[in-house]
């Protein structure tokens, strides 16, 4: 990996990248923290947008809003500008796709909503999910291929973005040629954040000396999983209740995903209501 530039002296982009599939390794343990500390207002008017738009980021399987709405939600109207790879597909064949009852550009939409001043610019390698809508755009790329992100980020009319998020193909390969190919459309300040970290301690491993290598300043993040951990099982019951109707999942496990964990011990007062995993 001796090609990868060392960008840390020129700015300061944050890398985040987050995990929540079930507590594998380190898990278990930050879920114990999570069941002591109070985290103030989850779930959050994200988690609502979020789920609503039909999203999975927001409650259940994955708490990834919880963490959004703490980094963003003083910054609503100064996000100016945010992109995201994954746009969501129901198509099968395709890795890491929603399973049948997805909202293809859901999180977009999300981000719309909650960004009121943003645009927003979405890609994906199934060319049949594109579309654009107010504040909406979205291009082709295969996030494996370095020769497919340049040709992205040259059709992209914008040249920095404030937030780029990685929720496309969750492997390692991917996210790594993409954060290659995209670190430097991060503004100055900006994040950079990747979704659904395979929980396993090899995979963890790779990001830990891929991030050093690379130069970047970030962590890797475990966000709790209401499946394993009863102050959020409380939680998604308590925000299933709030929100109408049911939520589709990023359901289908790309090829690199994780097996899915044993759901924890039921509550004596019932299942959770949460989603499946992607
Ligand atoms: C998890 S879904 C995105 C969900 C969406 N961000 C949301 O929260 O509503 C993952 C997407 O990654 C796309 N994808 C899979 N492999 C890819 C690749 N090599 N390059 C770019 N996108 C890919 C799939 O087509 C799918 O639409």
């Amino acid at each position: 990996m001796s090609e990868i530039p060392n960008l840390s002296h020129a700015f300061h982009r944050n890398v985040l990248a987050f995990y929540g599939h079930g507590e594998q390794n380190l898990g278990d343990k930050l879920s114990e923290f999570f069941g002591y500390i109070t985290i103030p207002g989850a779930p959050t008017e994200l988690c609502t947008i979020m789920t609503d738009a039909g999203s999975d980021k927001g409650s259940g399987w994955h708490n990834y809003t919880i963490l959004y709405h703490f980094l963003f939600h003083e910054r609503r109207n100064a996000v100016r500008s945010l992109f995201e790879v994954g746009i969501g597909t129901n198509f099968a064949e395709m890795p890491s796709n929603m399973g049948g009852n997805g909202i293809p550009g859901a999180s977009l939409r999300g981000w719309r909503d909650y960004f009121p001043e943003a645009q927003i610019v979405g890609a994906d390698a199934d060319r049949r999910v594109l579309f654009s809508e107010e504040r909406i755009t979205t291009y082709y790329v295969d996030q494996l291929d370095g020769e497919a992100i340049d040709a992205l980020w040259e059709a992209v009319p914008q040249s920095s973005f404030d937030v780029i998020i990685d929720d496309g193909l969750h492997a390692f390969q991917a996210n790594s040629c993409f954060i290659r190919g995209s670190f430097d459309k991060v503004r100055d300040g900006g994040f950079y954040i990747i979704e659904d970290i395979v929980s396993q301690y090899d995979n963890l491993k790779n990001f830990d000396e891929f991030f050093k290598r690379f130069g970047a300043s970030g962590a890797l993040i475990q966000l709790p999983n209401p499946l394993a951990n009863r102050r959020f099982r409380a939680l998604a019951r308590a925000h299933a209740r709030s929100s109408a109707g049911t939520r589709p999942a990023c359901a289908a496990p790309g090829p690199s995903a994780p097996p899915r964990p044993p759901p924890a011990p039921p509550e004596s007062s019932g299942s959770a209501g949460a989603r499946g995993s992607r």
